[in-house]
Order: C-alpha cells, then sequence, then structure tokens
C-alpha cells in the first residue's frame, strides 16, 4: 500500500491516545521509567544481537565516520550505544554527538561516556525541534527511536533539514519478519515472552506490551522508503538483517 500518496504516515500513539502532545508526552515518561535497566534489557531480551547491529550501522558509514571533519548526530540516542559505535570508528578530530529528549536516558549515556573516557557529547533534545542549524551534519542516525515519534513526517523533515548537502540518514528499526515459520516464532516470543520477561525485570510492563505493538503499527519498510523520498531524501534504500526483525533506511541529501 502506497502511504505516501495518502498525506504521510501518523506517528505513535499508545493505546487510547490521540493528541499528538500527549503521545510524545506519554513516550517521554515511559523511557524514563525504563532508563535504570534499559541497557541490562536490551542485551539480555536480544542476546546480545543489539551490539552487532549497532556495530555494523557503524561499519556501513564507515566512510563518513572516517573523515577527521565529519560531525555525526546520533538522534533519539539513549543510552549511548549507537554513538559509541561510531566514536570507536572515526578520527579524535570528527565530532559525535547523540541527543535524547529523556534526561534519564541522558545521565546514563554521560555516565558512560566519562566511565571510559570517550568524547561524544550528549544534549537534551526533542527529535522533532532539534536546536540544531540547517546543514550541520555529515551524519545523522536514529536507532530504534524513530518508531516512537509522535509524527514521522517531521522527524524526516527535521533529519532533513541538519543534514549538509551531500549528508546521510541512517534509520535503524525494528520490522516484521517474513519467513513464515521464523516469522511465527518470532511473534511469539516478541508479543508473548518478551512483554513478560521486559516487565518483570524493568518492572514497567506497559513498555514492554508497547514495544511489540508499535512495531506491528510501524511502516513496512517500502513504505517508509517512500517516505523517505517524499522529504526530499535520495538514493534511499534499506537492508533487512538478521531474517527481517530489523531494517536500516538509508537516504542521502544532495
Ligand atoms: C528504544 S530507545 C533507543 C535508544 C538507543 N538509540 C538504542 O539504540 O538503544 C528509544 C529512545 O528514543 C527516545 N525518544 C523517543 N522519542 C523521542 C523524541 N521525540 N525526541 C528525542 N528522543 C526521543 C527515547 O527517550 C529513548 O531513549
Amino acid at each position: 500500500m502506497n502511504l505516501a500518496s495518502q498525506g504521510g504516515l501518523p506517528g505513535t500513539r499508545p493505546e487510547g491516545v490521540t493528541d499528538e502532545r500527549e503521545a510524545a508526552a506519554r513516550v517521554r515518561e515511559m523511557f524514563g521509567r525504563i532508563a535504570p535497566r534499559y541497557d541490562l534489557l536490551n542485551h539480555l531480551l536480544s542476546l546480545d544481537i543489539d551490539k552487532i547491529w549497532r556495530r555494523r550501522v557503524a561499519k556501513r558509514f564507515a566512510g563518513i565516520l572516517h573523515d577527521s571533519s565529519a560531525r555525526v548526530l546520533d538522534l533519539c540516542c539513549g543510552t549511548g550505544d549507537l554513538a559509541f559505535a561510531f566514536r570507536k570508528q572515526a578520527p579524535l578530530g570528527a565530532a559525535i554527538t547523540g541527543s535524547d529528549f529523556v534526561p534519564e536516558m541522558l545521565v546514563r549515556s554521560r555516565a558512560k561516556a566519562a566511565a571510559s573516557s570517550v568524547n561524544v557529547e550528549f544534549v537534551e533534545a526533542d527529535a522533532l525541534a532539534l536546536p540544531f542549524a540547517d546543514n550541520s551534519f555529515d551524519l545523522v542516525s536514529c536507532a530504534f527511536g524513530f518508531r516512537n515519534l509522535a509524527n514521522y513526517e517531521r522527524g524526516l523533515q527535521e533529519i532533513f533539514r541538519v543534514l549538509k548537502p551531500g549528508g546521510q540518514a541512517a534509520i535503524l528499526e525494528f520490522a516484521e519478519p517474513q519467513g513464515k515459520l521464523f516469522g511465527a516464532l518470532y511473534r511469539f516470543y516478541f508479543r508473548h515472552m518478551l512483554p513478560r520477561l521486559g516487565g518483570l525485570i524493568s518492572g514497567n510492563a506497559e513498555a514492554y506490551t508497547y514495544l511489540p505493538r508499535s512495531v506491528s503499527k510501524f511502516p513496512a519498510p517500502e513504505d517508509l522508503r517512500l517516505q523517505f523520498e517524499r522529504a526530499g531524501f535520495k538514493k534511499t534504500g534499506f537492508e533487512r538483517w538478521t531474517g527481517g526483525i530489523v531494517t536500516l533506511h538509508r537516504g542521502g541529501k544532495s
């Protein structure tokens, strides 16, 4: 289905919420509550595969990251792991910034940076109203955060605005796997086991019921690609990883 031709995709709305601002407030509150156990749960529930995914994103964009004058922004950075993966690839001169609108996440990302003496700047910012000038970054990424935005169209417009001409956008998101058997097994894990485990360990059942629900409502890769094009991106494309559990989307600003 070509959703792009229907006037854009609405963003995430937690159950029963229609207002965009209220949706964002609920998402912010939810991530604030799970922040203390976010890393533990991430690695546990994905069996550490999330680390491989972030490293792979960094490798895909090594051409940009290896430039000592590169400016890189990781949106919805959470506890900072993608920004740290970028830092490992980048020379000292390259500037890596992570941004998120939940202070409890940023406390942790800054503590991790300080603990391993890593030079990444973390900024509190809403991805839908970024405090950065037009044409500022060579690479803008977002891992597992874009799905949570209350307005996908505006999210893409903001990414496009802050990218320099020639810059690249990278969005890593969960997706519904396509294979029949693998898809069925994965859906059982994702919809039934993960919410229970996540709720038990984080003490916040809502967040881990919201996760599979938000993934099932997220646009299919083909539809998101159309949204990239609609926002002005060129040379768009996506790759399915790990049987289609996640998708890396990319697009360039010419
Ligand atoms: C699932 S976490 C992903 C964190 C990190 N990128 C990772 O790979 O682990 C989603 C993050 O998106 C952030 N987020 C959601 N909506 C946001 C918005 N509108 N502006 C900024 N951050 C947002 C949340 O606070 C949360 O830290």
